[in-house]
């Protein structure tokens, strides 16, 4: 049974000449970080891949930094742990999926770095989602464990609801209602997604900048080279 269809909602980053808003990316990383962390890994994502998209080369190392990866083997043959460096990939909270699932009984938390676009309906669902969570209509049973949420195909989902207004407090001074938090969460995954939107749609304006100026020099050169011809 398919969910509730998501509305459509107007993205910063959806039309062909809008680029990521790299604030609310910023927010969303810190929601992605305090909260869905602990139960979703970000596997494609290294720290290195936020600087100058979110954060600062300096805020980025310090972050790396307060993480510990095991490294190795040295020269005597050990693994060792050393803080993190900016090559070094986003902390997976679990280490296997055997593990995941015991930490949630049973039910397996997907990897969410290409989660928006992999999913019907991308940033509408997932925004939809975090915020749908509702009482079960009359009649609708859902599952021990199991949580209802109208846009989980099925109805039963095993993730709880995980915003609830003030969960986490921003440093540019957003409040932090759940829509807020959401919305920015959704941002940071649909640029986790595509990191390379913003270079494209770049890279694509320069092309038809590019492409129409060759167009208008080569009919102006035809026509003027043709004028001898009535
Ligand atoms: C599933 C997002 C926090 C546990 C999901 C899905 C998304 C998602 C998009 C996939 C739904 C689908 O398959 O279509 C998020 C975000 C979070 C967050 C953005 C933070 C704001 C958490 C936390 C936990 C958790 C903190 C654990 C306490 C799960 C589990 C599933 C899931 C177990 C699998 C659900 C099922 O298959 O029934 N989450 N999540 N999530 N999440 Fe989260």
């Amino acid at each position: 049974e398919d969910g509730l269809h998501p509305a459509e909602y107007p993205w910063a980053h959806r039309g062909a000449f809008d680029t990521f808003d790299h604030s609310a990316i910023r927010r969303g990383y810190q929601v992605y970080r305090e909260v869905c962390s602990a139960c979703h890994s970000l596997d494609r994502i290294a720290w290195r891949n936020l600087v100058g998209v979110s954060h600062t080369v300096d805020e980025v190392k310090a972050m790396a930094e307060e993480v510990e990866y095991t490294d190795g083997p040295n020269d005597e043959g050990e693994m060792f742990q050393r803080p993190g460096k900016l090559a070094d990939y986003m902390p997976a909270p679990y280490p296997n999926d055997e593990a995941a699932r015991a930490g949630n009984a049973g039910a397996l938390p997907p990897d969410l770095s290409l989660m928006v676009k992999a999913r019907h309906g991308g940033a509408d669902y997932v925004y939809s989602l975090l915020t749908g969570y509702v009482d079960p209509p009359p009649g609708v049973q859902v599952a021990e464990g199991m949580n209802y949420n109208p846009y989980f195909p099925g109805g039963g989902i095993a993730m709880a609801r995980v915003l609830h207004d003030g969960v986490v407090e921003y440093d540019d001074g957003t409040p932090a209602t759940t829509s807020q938090m959401a919305k920015d969460v959704t941002s940071f995954l649909a640029w986790t997604a595509e990191p390379e939107l913003d270079e494209r749609k770049k890279m694509g304006m320069q092309a038809v900048i590019i492409l129409s100026t060759l167009t208008a020099i080569s009919l102006y050169v035809k026509r003027f080279k043709w004028t001898v011809i009535k």
